[in-house]
This record gives structure tokens, C-alpha cells and sequence, in this order.
């Protein structure tokens, strides 16, 4: 582990550790800083930005978005903005918010021209003006590097930004019930995504699940779900 305690260089050895350290302590948002700081201003540090947009985010959109012009989208947790940047690409007026400071420094920094709008906000205490005034809400990966009952909570935040008649697309690791139960991250399983639908009295219109190109592959779900008007 390293000494800096204000940051964190990606250790496989240590990195599990390190985060239930945080979560042990009841601060299990308070490690996103340290590992961004740990990047030290260089995006491609971070060890789990893929430096290109989520490929079935674009498949999405692609199918099922032809015109997105003057429609609002939000990421979630947006980390480096390779997907805020794809999402505003697309025609969307796009928020992207992260609660680390250092990984919103990356993004402003990384994408100088953006029409993204950047923030820092936290998604248990988002501005009101957010509730229900998005088109199409993306959450990727968030959800999995958080604990118990901050999962559920994550999940009606998420639902919250949506407007009436909007989507909200999630794309996670996933795993078998009563699989993997300690593990960092923690994939969903379909249960847990399912809770989507049940929660927000969403609609499920899309559902897929497939393993990535990882050596060993690591197995995903990726979900598209809808509010009533
Ligand atoms: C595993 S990373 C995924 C980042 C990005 N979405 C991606 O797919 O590369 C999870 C992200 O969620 C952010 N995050 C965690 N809790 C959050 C919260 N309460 N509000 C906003 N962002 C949060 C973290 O800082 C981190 O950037």
C-alpha cells in the first residue's frame, strides 16, 4: 500500500484491502479521491478507464437514438468522460458529475473543447434541480464499488434524475446469486438489476448479458430501462 494516504497507485495486491479498509470504517466514499489523485493529472493511470466509450453504450444509441438532439442525458459516477463525451457526440446535452475532484480535474483537462458539462456532486446529495430532468440517465460501473445498502440507495438516486417517459441505461459486472459475495468490486447479479424495475416501476426494454474480451472474460450485464410518461 502506499504511504501517501491522500493517494492511491493501483496495487492488485493491496487494492481490495485497501477498499474494505474504507468501507470497514464507514467511509465507503472516500477512497474515489485518492485513487484519481493517485493518477497524478494522467487519465491513463487510472486502472479502470478504458480510455474509449463503452462499445454497447454506442450500440445503443446507434439502435435505438436516432435523434437525441435537444435531449438531456447525465452520467453517473463518470469517472475519466470517455462516455460523457460519447453521449454528447451522439447530440445529447450531457451533465457529467463524479464525487472526486481529481477525476473531474482529468476530464476538464483531457477534453479542453468539451461541451460536457463537468461537476462535482455527490450522487446521495445531488443538486434539486437534477430530480427529474433527464432524458436518459447512464450509470456504468458505479453501483459495483459500493456496499450494502448504499447499492439500493445509489439505485433510487439514479431513478430520481429520471424524467417521465426517460431511460436509463446500466452497464455493470455481473455475477451469479450467491456468487462472490467479498468481492471488489461487487457485480450485480440479476436480482440486484432487476431492482431497477421493481423500485422505479420501471419498464425493461432492454436486457443483455455477455462477457468481455478480459483474459480470463469477466461476465457483464448491460440494461436499458423506462419511466412512464
Ligand atoms: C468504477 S468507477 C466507474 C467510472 C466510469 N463510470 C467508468 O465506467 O469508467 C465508479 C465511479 O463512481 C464515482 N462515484 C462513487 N460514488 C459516487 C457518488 N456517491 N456520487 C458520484 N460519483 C460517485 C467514483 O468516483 C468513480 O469515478
Amino acid at each position: 500500500m502506499n504511504d501517501n494516504k491522500d493517494e492511491y497507485i493501483y496495487d492488485p495486491e493491496t487494492y481490495r484491502d485497501w477498499v474494505k479498509s474504507y468501507q470497514e470504517r464507514g467511509d465507503p466514499l472516500g477512497w474515489f479521491e485518492a485513487l484519481y489523485k493517485g493518477a497524478r493529472g494522467d487519465h491513463t493511470k487510472v486502472f479502470w478507464a478504458d480510455l474509449q466509450p463503452n462499445p454497447y453504450l454506442l450500440d445503443w444509441m446507434m439502435k435505438h437514438e436516432a435523434n437525441a438532439a435537444g435531449k438531456r442525458a447525465i452520467a453517473v459516477g463518470c469517472g475519466v468522460g470517455d462516455d460523457a463525451e460519447a453521449l454528447s457526440a451522439h447530440g445529447y446535452q450531457v451533465t457529467a458529475f463524479d464525487i472526486s475532484p481529481a477525476a473531474i480535474d482529468l476530464c476538464r483537462q483531457c477534453y479542453r473543447e468539451s461541451r460536457v458539462d463537468y461537476l462535482v456532486a455527490d450522487l446521495f446529495a445531488y443538486p434539486p434541480a437534477w430530480r427529474e430532468a433527464y432524458d436518459l440517465v447512464y450509470e456504468c460501473n458505479t453501483i459495483q464499488v459500493l456496499p450494502g445498502a448504499y447499492r439500493t440507495r445509489a439505485r433510487d438516486a439514479m431513478i430520481s434524475l429520471m424524467a417521465p417517459g426517460g431511460n436509463i441505461l446500466v452497464s455493470c459486472r455481473s455475477r451469479n446469486r450467491g456468487e462472490l459475495t467479498d468481492a471488489v468490486p461487487l457485480p450485480l447479479d440479476r436480482d440486484e438489476i432487476d431492482g431497477f424495475r421493481r423500485a422505479g416501476n420501471l419498464e425493461e426494454v432492454l436486457f443483455i448479458a455477455y462477457d468481455d474480451d478480459q483474459e480470463p472474460p469477466v461476465p457483464h450485464f448491460f440494461a436499458c430501462y423506462r419511466k412512464p410518461d
